[in-house]
């Protein structure tokens, strides 16, 4: 399973598929059954005692579903990966499974909402603690880090929905010398255009909904590290025993999403930027979040770890939360809709949508306005796009 053979384009198509399938069928079979029959008693003891990488059942194991590991395990320049049913099942059974009581998770500012939920709400109640950095400012993190209860460092990078840059080896060297595990949610940028084991990094969680997948039509998560030991741990302790497997069929979906993910990014990349280039010369809107703008204050901290700027741009509007409706409301060929990734340009108010689990105070003190809109740039045809938002702007 190593990368290094074949291009991303090759690999994305490839990479990780060993056997052919009984049928010599050329895409994956979906291998739609719960349970695996066993030959004997020997192949019975064999299999249990991992002899041989036999499937059991498919909340522990499937075909199907191994081939999709694979072939993140690949993109993501790891040696394993678990298929989850939400990307939100991936963050919650890692964090789970790193920390125990009185431990501490050092988390940045920005989250996306559930996540933020989990940490700040769901941990606490085992008696794990959390604190929430601006991971951007290295210094913070030098003095939180000498805390011994701090086990694991948790961001996304950028972050949903202020498109924050964390310098993912400077927190990966730091955390090293202190023996702290660190977590990225890679689920903006893609493997495509970023891989955090590369630097560093112990575990990287997707949720599969957004990119990997890029038509929408399928929930899913993936984690991948580069610790077969803690895998086997994640997969049989944690995915499977508290139960947040992937189905078959969504794991043939997302093979199939996988083979068109660096053309699709490239598409998405190439937008967002005339977007955001638009965007922040439109006298109308008075601040842009895009990561590729060289005004955006981690420009080159995301030209050096990535090798594109991703496509979720967050702006503002002159007038704020009253004339910000107007323009969502006058958008005709962006979608109102949460989540992103998906051929179809989408836009919300993260404070009032993804991110309303934020309390009042978090929301002020992170810089995320209720008047704050983002975008998920699809693949249209950019000029249509940018008529759209040329009109809605005009209703201002
Ligand atoms: C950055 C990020 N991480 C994780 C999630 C959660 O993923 P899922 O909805 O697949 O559970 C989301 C969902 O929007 C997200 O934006």
């Amino acid at each position: 399973m190593k990368i290094q053979k074949f291009g991303f384009d090759t690999q994305q198509i490839h990479g990780g598929s060993h056997a052919r399938n009984a049928e010599n069928a050329l895409n994956t079979p979906i291998y739609q059954t719960a349970t695996f029959v066993f030959e004997d008693m020997d192949h019975v003891d064999r299999v249990m005692s991992f002899e041989s990488s036999d499937c059991v059942y498919t909340r522990g194991n499937n075909p199907t579903l191994k081939v999709f590991e694979n072939r993140m395990a690949v993109l993501e320049e790891g040696t394993s990966s678990i298929a989850f049913s939400s990307g939100m099942a991936a963050i919650s059974s890692v964090l789970l499974s790193l920390l125990k009581p009185r431990d501490k998770v050092l988390v940045h500012r920005t989250l996306y909402g559930s996540t933020y939920n989990v940490v700040t709400k769901i941990l606490p109640r085992y008696d794990i603690e959390f604190e929430m950095l601006n991971l951007t400012n290295i210094v913070e993190l030098e003095e939180a880090i000498k805390d011994s209860s701090v086990k694991v460092i948790y961001f996304e990078t950028p972050s949903n929905p202020n498109l924050e840059v964390i310098d993912i080896e400077a927190v990966c060297s730091l955390a090293y010398q202190y023996d702290v595990k660190v977590v990225i949610d890679n689920t903006f940028a893609s493997p495509y255009l970023q891989r955090p084991l590369t630097m560093g990094a112990y575990v990287v969680i997707h949720s599969a909904t957004k990119y990997i997948c890029g038509h929408g039509d399928v929930v899913g998560g993936v984690a991948i590290s580069r610790d077969d030991d803690y895998m086997m741990e994640l997969r049989f302790d944690y995915m499977s025993e508290l139960g947040g497997v992937m189905s078959p069929f969504d794991a043939w979906l997302l093979i199939r999403g996988l083979k068109t993910l660096s053309l699709r990014m490239d598409r998405h990349v190439e937008n967002a930027m005339a977007l955001a280039e638009f965007l922040e010369q439109h006298p109308k809107v008075t601040k842009v979040y895009y990561p590729g703008l060289a005004s955006f204050p981690q420009y080159e901290l995301a030209k050096k770890q990535m090798s594109g700027f991703g496509a979720i741009i967050s702006f503002e509007v002159e007038g704020g939360l009253e004339y910000a409706k107007k323009v969502i409301n006058a958008v005709r060929l962006a979608q109102i809709a949460v989540s992103l990734g998906d051929c179809e340009t989408l836009i919300q108010f993260p404070a009032a949508m993804t991110h309303r689990g934020y309390n009042q105070e978090d929301l002020e003190m992170f810089g995320l306005s209720a008047s704050m809109l983002r975008i998920s740039v699809g693949l249209e045809s950019i000029e249509d796009l940018i008529a759209d938002f040329s009109q809605a702007l005009d209703v201002i």
